[in-house]
């Protein structure tokens, strides 16, 4: 059998700017000058980088168990994708750092969780978790990659254009490896539950311990929810929808047909990535 060549994994170099004297600094409220809706998307680079992790540590735990020579390959562009992810979302952190933010505190909290759920729970739930969170992350690459980013500052809106493209590249490696281990339908729904359930509660706290330190008033927040609702920012419904077409039993993330949306992206973004 030929192996064709598998996804690659880039290494673009960003510069994430904090000095505000500098044209290209990332301020505080760097999405619309909104605190409100920054901070729901601040959330992620906290989330990421040990979401990345556990990603990666549940795949490979089944690495050894895969024949198939083609989807090895692709196991191994998906952990160095994935780890470079995480990587780059660390250095966000760094930035939300220097700008005053407490962020240790949630994502240590965060971190012991996923490592206590590892050492507890069955491997092929962590595997069928990741299945599910993939799924998660290919409905949000193809959000990010629809112009919704285009009021973003530029290393940001890189920085999500490059992990997108990446998501929709893979989103089908963690889903492929359970089926080649023969992980049913009953493990597939524990999975999608564990990842619903971790997303959106990582998610709303997060940006709920993000919020805290800012103090926003309730007319700001009142804002903030309009202005989130009329700029169509990802929302959790998008989320509960996603996780209802994964619940079919002959789902497979193929069935979204995201060549167009990934080679337009590609087409246009390829050569700073
Ligand atoms: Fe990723
Ligand atoms: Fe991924």
């Amino acid at each position: 059998m030929t192996v064709r060549a598998s996804f690659p994994v880039r290494a673009p170099r960003f510069r994430f700017v904090q000095k505000e004297e500098d044209a290209q600094a990332i301020p505080r409220a760097w999405l619309g000058g909104s605190l409100y809706r920054t901070h729901r998307f601040n959330a992620f680079h906290m989330i990421f980088p040990h979401g990345e992790i556990y990603f990666l540590k549940s795949v490979n735990a089944f690495a050894s168990r895969v024949t198939d020579p083609q989807l090895a390959a692709d196991i191994r562009s998906f952990v160095g994708q994935e780890g470079r992810h995480g990587h780059e979302h660390n250095r966000v952190v760094e930035l939300m750092r220097g700008q005053g933010y407490e962020v240790d505190r949630w994502i240590t909290r965060f971190r012991s969780a996923l490592d206590r759920s590892q050492e507890v729970l069955p491997a092929s739930w962590h595997l069928a978790a990741t299945a599910a969170g993939e799924h998660f992350t290919a409905v949000f690459a193809r959000t990010a990659l629809d112009g919704r980013m285009r009021e973003y500052p530029a290393e940001l809106e890189r920085l999500f254009t490059w992990h997108a493209i990446e998501e929709l590249e893979h989103k089908a490696v963690a889903f492929d490896v359970m089926r080649s281990v023969k992980i049913g339908y009953a493990t597939r729904m524990v999975g999608l539950a564990i990842a619903s359930y971790t997303l959106l509660s990582a998610w709303h706290n997060a940006t709920l311990h993000l919020r805290k330190q800012d103090n926003l008033s309730a007319a700001d927040l009142k804002t903030g929810e309009r202005e989130t609702r009329a700029k169509n920012d990802l929302s959790w419904r998008e989320i509960l929808r996603a996780a209802v077409q994964y619940a079919r039993p002959g789902f497979h993330p193929n069935d979204d047909d995201d060549r167009e949306v990934l080679n337009a992206a590609l087409a246009q973004w390829a050569a700073v990535l």
